[in-house]
């Protein structure tokens, strides 16, 4: 399968009053066109500041330092990556939301409480297409199929204007000056209408009322649903979720991974990356996963794989703090916590809490190593845990 992104030695810190947090060491990430990729470990070990490194939304005291952020929408042609972290920041405004999109865990926070529904779900989809949306409309202005009287002349000067720099200074003007605001009304109507056929796609049927409701009148689930159809106004080739369904009951989420799923089946997007605590989401939905602890990569494998043999040892501690509904007895948990990443152990970042530590993961970084089929452990001890 071809790539679709892929972090090479991922490097992000935080300079805080306390000393410079090291969250992200060397991670080193691929998702295929077509995957779904789970992200998994305990709080606090970094998956958020991975995603956002890879959006370039991480905000200050955050640095990215150093790394790659390889982008290839075009599975035929996997020679044309782009590195994200060198794109000029109007670039990434354009290709988020457009071509990567996230889902946050709290949809309240996504939503802007004054604007309706639909105004919102139009609001990303007008971003992004402003130009195709320009082009149409001047086509239709100049075939008489639409007319706007006296103020013709100049908006299809607008029209024309917006086809060539959506962002052009003198539209921004226009758009703020009541009369002239109107230029913008085929435009949202057409975004919205559009907004309808998107909320109906996520199996909510009676969208053209919803699209008129705000925020506050929906419920969690609903408004998830709400942000994921943000997410998908642009048919994004990656939708990011970071726990984008841990806080909404267990139908609901259900209900919302079964759509993730069948959206993909769809084509509507082609790769999800996955972020979650629960290991039982990941063994339902994923293809791979890739297991973090404390800012690095310790294993990564086909999601059989990880959960038949995982290797490494804060693989192996994490599946066993699952409760099993067949076993018996007291639920294992893994001793110690997450250190603190301003002065994060030496050697192997897990081996304070490791039963299986020697000397040299005291002193030495493991590097990852692949073991063959897609399945990728940093442990120093790898030859004594497999088959174990
Ligand atoms: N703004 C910030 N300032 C300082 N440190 C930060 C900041 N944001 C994140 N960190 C640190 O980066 C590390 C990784 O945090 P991150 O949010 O990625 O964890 P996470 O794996 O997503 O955890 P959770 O599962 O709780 O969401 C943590 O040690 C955290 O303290
Ligand atoms: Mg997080």
């Amino acid at each position: 399968m071809a790539k679709l992104l892929e972090t090479k030695n991922l490097v992000t810190n935080f300079y805080t009053y306390e000393g410079s947090v090291k969250a992200l060491d060397n991670v080193s990430i691929s998702i295929d066109h077509g995957e779904t990729f789970g992200l998994v470990g305990e709080s606090g070990c970094g998956k958020s500041v991975t995603v956002r490194s890879v959006m370039r939304i991480i905000q200050s005291p955050g640095v990215i330092e150093g790394g790659e952020v390889l982008y290839c929408d075009d599975a035929e042609h996997p020679e044309q990556c782009e590195d994200l972290l060198i794109k000029s920041e109007e670039a990434m405004r354009e290709l988020r939301g457009d071509r990567i999109s996230m889902i946050f865990q709290e949809p309240n926070a996504a939503l802007n409480p004054v604007l309706t529904i639909g105004e919102q779900v139009a609001e990303s989809y007008m971003f992004h297409r402003q130009r195709s949306m320009s082009r149409q409309i001047l086509a239709d202005v100049e075939s008489g199929k639409i007319s706007f009287g006296i103020f013709s002349p100049l908006l299809k000067w607008a029209y024309r204007r917006a086809s060539e720099n959506p962002r052009a200074p003198a539209l921004r003007l226009m758009s703020k000056l009541p009369l002239l605001k109107l230029w913008g009304r085929p435009m949202r109507r057409e975004a919205v209408n559009r907004s309808v056929g998107i909320i109906e796609r996520l199996g909510i049927s009676n969208a053209a009322e919803l699209v008129t409701r705000y925020p506050h009148n929906l419920s969690g689930g609903m408004k998830q649903r709400i942000v994921i159809a943000i997410a998908l106004a642009c048919n994004p080739t990656l939708l990011i979720a970071d726990e984008a369904t841990s806080n909404l009951d267990v139908t609901i989420q259900a209900q919302i991974l079964e759509l993730l799923q069948d959206l993909k089946e769809r084509r509507a997007i082609s790769s999800v990356l996955l972020i979650t605590h629960d290991l039982g989401v990941v063994a339902e939905t994923c293809d791979r996963v890739g297991v973090m602890y404390a800012g690095i990569l310790c294993e990564v494998a086909d999601v059989k794989t990880l959960f038949n043999n995982p290797v490494h040892p804060y693989t192996r501690a994490l599946l066993n703090s699952v409760p099993r509904f067949c076993v018996e007895g007291e639920l294992a948990t893994i001793e110690g916590s997450v250190p603190n990443l301003v002065h994060p152990p030496a050697g192997c970042r897990f081996h304070p809490r490791c039963k299986a530590a020697s000397d040299i993961c005291k002193q030495e970084k493991p590097k990852l190593v692949d073991l063959g089929n897609g399945h990728s452990v940093a442990c120093h001890h790898i030859d004594e845990k497999i088959g174990e």
